[in-house]
């Protein structure tokens, strides 16, 4: 890889370099270290993500997921190490931050140079996440999970090489959330942007991420290749065995079987309470 920069300060532009397994990096992270105050939330994190792979991390409340989130998308610094990231970089929160004062369409295409395509570029991007209908609507009108399709809209609308969501769907219903995963993946399948997906569900992490990793203490204490076929099936033994790994991983230990998700209940997180 060229165009390393060590040292603090912003993430910086990638060039493509090799990883092993000969794929091309989208990330790459060294060393990273994120300190406020006395505590050091980010401390020696490495982390590659080829390009078009797809990452989920997971990880308890407050170990830095947001912000190694936040250094990935240039919105914040970092005190050492090495950041490599793509020119083109888009984010997803968890609340769709959609400007009230913009119908959907002109939400759908802020971030866009003004063309004589501009608008019929925004409609297909709508098109794509089944918002054809909502091109005029004002965002107060949206329902919750419309408002965040709105938000992936917006954000693939640049044709990112690297998309950031930050716990996307963790203000949805069990029933959206599921339906927004299909979505997701399909989305990314067709524009192979690379990943990372900030979660506390580790249902979503399994179902789909190409690699899970947990981040704790600083850095990533599991970093794991996904290697089930998809669509994934929760029932799947592989599925369940990651999950438990998972959650183990992350703290939460349970005397009874995980209940298996089903379009009718929540999956399991890993914010629920140990036992
Ligand atoms: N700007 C800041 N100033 C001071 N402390 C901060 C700042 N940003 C984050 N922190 C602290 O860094 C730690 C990690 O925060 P971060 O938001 O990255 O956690 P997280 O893993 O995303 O948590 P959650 O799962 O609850 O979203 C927390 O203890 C938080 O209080
Ligand atoms: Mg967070």
């Amino acid at each position: 890889m060229s165009g390393t920069l060590a040292g603090t300060g912003r993430a910086r532009q990638a060039a493509a370099g090799d990883l092993p397994g000969g794929s091309l990096a989208a990330v790459r992270i060294r060393g990273l270290r994120r300190t406020f105050g006395a505590r050091d939330v980010l401390d020696g994190l490495d982390l590659d993500i080829a390009q078009g792979e797809f990452v989920a991390l997971l990880g308890a409340s407050g170990t830095g997921k947001t912000t190694l989130l936040r250094i990935l998308g240039a919105l914040d610094r970092h005190d050492a190490g090495t950041v490599l990231v793509p020119e083109t970089r888009t984010v997803v929160f968890q609340e769709p931050r959609l400007v009230p004062s913009k119908k959907v369409l002109g939400n759908v295409t802020v971030a866009l140079p003004r063309g004589p395509h501009t608008r019929e570029t925004g409609r297909r991007a709508l098109a794509e996440v089944g918002l054809e209908g909502h091109a005029d609507a004002w965002p107060g009108t949206l329902s919750g999970g419309e408002a965040q399709r709105v938000a992936l809209a917006r954000a693939l609308i640049r044709e990112p090489e690297l998309l950031l969501l930050d716990e996307p769907f963790a203000a949805l219903d069990a029933l959206t959330r599921l339906r927004m995963h299909d979505l997701v993946g399909e989305l990314c399948r067709r524009h192979r942007p690379a990943v990372l997906l900030v979660t506390h569900d580790v249902d979503e992490a399994i179902r789909l991420a190409d690699r899970v990793a947990v981040l704790r203490d600083g850095r990533l204490a599991t970093d794991e290749r996904i290697a089930i076929d998809h669509p994934r099936d929760s029932a799947d033994p592989r599925f369940a065995a990651l999950r438990t790994r998972l959650l183990t991983e992350l703290g939460v230990h349970r005397a009874e079987p995980v209940p298996q998700p089903t379009r009718d209940t929540a999956p399991a997180t890993a914010k629920e309470s140990p036992a």
